[in-house]
């Protein structure tokens, strides 16, 4: 009669620190990550205590070894209000200053609560950013290191439009393309400069590859239509020129509207090359406050391994000049989707994996948990966590370290967070 003996049976509610608990109930209570960063929810781990990060704090205490964030989950388990509620806290209370690239225009309430800068960049409108900015920091970089960042970025970009590598020819051309401008060109080059010099090489380049002019442009036009599609076809006025947008840098940050092309997931692609490009450049400052970069959507930077390899390049770069890097994608297959077709992909996406040390794992379906476990080298009880956690719940894998955590949105950022709205829910 065991069952009605327990039902008599009252205990005290027992309470304990963290750091007690998890030595008294090793590998059932964790003893939490600390209290400093921002308030983010309940870490249902530590038996309901509050859990906080920030990138920096997480770096400085040695929990990780780079300040990158991953959000995975089904669309709508809650990854963007999570991001949304951590950049409202960063900035609120560290002053963190945030460059966020935003495909569905759904940061804008964010935007207006923070005082954040919204450039809306569409096909035909006024806003330009310019992929090719120097940024700041150009001037200190010199003139080879910027066309060296700057080839990287254009390798992605024409390889998306052009569904291929670009040929040797065409590597090279815009390569020589790009350290001839950024000798002349006086403060900065463009993507226009760029089509306009592929097209029409100078004698110095033609003399390198040894061919007659005609036949050296002839050798790159296809490059150069690709470069059409920013210039003059369906996306243009959105990156051919010189940067019209003014940041100011005593304000909190910048959003980047990118809703005008949601639609269209390859055009998507092509203009998260071109606005991380630009964020990119604009973020690499030696002096300010730490800074964090959202992109949301970012599976669509990892369509391909040329994309997957650009952002990693930044992510890198980043590292620098104290920028943490927050990317939102759905399924960690997005991760893997490039890897089956040769080993040098899968290295890439390894390698983005790798830097970056902060993963937040919402829902995923079923048929995505084992690639999650594989890459992420998940125990299976994490494994089969992934599939049934609710909305806003997700584990979090900060290092070695796991949480998991509910997040929790404030009463006034409800409506920051309010993506169902159109749903009617
Ligand atoms: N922790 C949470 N508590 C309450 N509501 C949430 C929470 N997380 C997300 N939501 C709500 O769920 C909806 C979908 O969230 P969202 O962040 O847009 O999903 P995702 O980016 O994963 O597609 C939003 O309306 C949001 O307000
Ligand atoms: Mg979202």
């Amino acid at each position: 009669m065991i069952a009605p003996v327990l039902h008599r049976l009252r205990l005290p509610r027992h309470r304990a620190t963290t750091a007690h608990l998890s030595s008294v109930y090793p590998y059932v209570a964790e003893s939490g990550l600390g209290a400093a960063g921002v308030y983010l929810g309940i870490n249902v781990l530590s038996g309901g205590g509050g859990f906080a990060y920030d990138p920096f704090e997480a770096y400085r205490a040695g929990l990780v070894s780079n300040p990158n964030m991953l959000l995975a989950g089904e669309p709508g388990v809650g990854k963007s209000a999570t991001a949304k509620c951590f950049v409202y806290r960063s900035v609120g209370v560290f002053g963190r200053w945030v460059a966020i690239a935003d495909p569905k225009g759904e940061y804008l309430p964010l935007a207006e609560a923070l005082g954040l800068s919204v450039v809306k960049l569409h096909p035909g409108g006024t806003a330009r950013v310019n992929p090719l900015d120097p940024g700041p920091s150009g001037a200190g970089d010199g003139p080879d290191e910027l066309a060296r960042r700057q080839s990287s970025m254009l390798v992605a970009l024409l390889g998306s439009v052009l569904h291929r590598d670009l040929t040797p020819v065409e590597d090279a051309v815009l390569g020589w393309t790009l350290t001839h401008l950024a000798r002349t060109a006086r403060g900065e080059a463009t993507l226009a400069d760029v089509a306009a010099v592929m097209a029409d090489p100078t004698p110095e380049m033609c003399e390198r590859a040894r061919v007659e002019r005609a036949d050296l442009a002839r050798s790159v036009e296809a490059a150069v239509y690709a470069l059409g599609k920013l210039l003059d076809r369906s996306l243009r006025g959105m990156f051919d020129g010189r940067t019209t947008v003014r940041l100011d840098w005593d304000g909190p940050g910048v959003v980047l509207d990118l809703s005008a092309v949601h639609h269209d997931p390859e055009a998507l692609t092509v203009v998260m090359v071109a606005a991380t490009a630009w964020l990119q450049a604009v973020l690499a400052r030696p002096a300010g406050p730490p800074r964090l970069q959202v992109l949301d959507e970012a599976w669509s930077l990892l369509a391909s391994e040329r994309t997957s390899r650009y952002l990693q390049a930044c992510w890198k770069l980043g590292r620098s000049y104290g920028v943490a890097n927050l990317a939102i994608v759905h399924r960690l297959s997005d991760l893997r989707a490039q890897a089956d077709d040769g080993t040098a992909a899968s290295k890439v996406s390894m390698g983005l994996l790798a830097d970056t040390q902060t993963r937040i794992l919402f829902r995923q379906s079923s048929d995505q948990v084992a690639d999650a476990r594989e890459l992420l080298d998940l125990t299976s009880t994490e494994a089969k966590l992934l599939s049934r956690l609710c909305r806003g719940r997700a584990l979090w894998k900060v290092g070695s370290r796991t949480a998991l955590v509910q997040h929790l949105v404030g009463p006034r950022e409800q409506a920051l967070c309010d993506t169902d709205g159109r749903m009617g829910a």
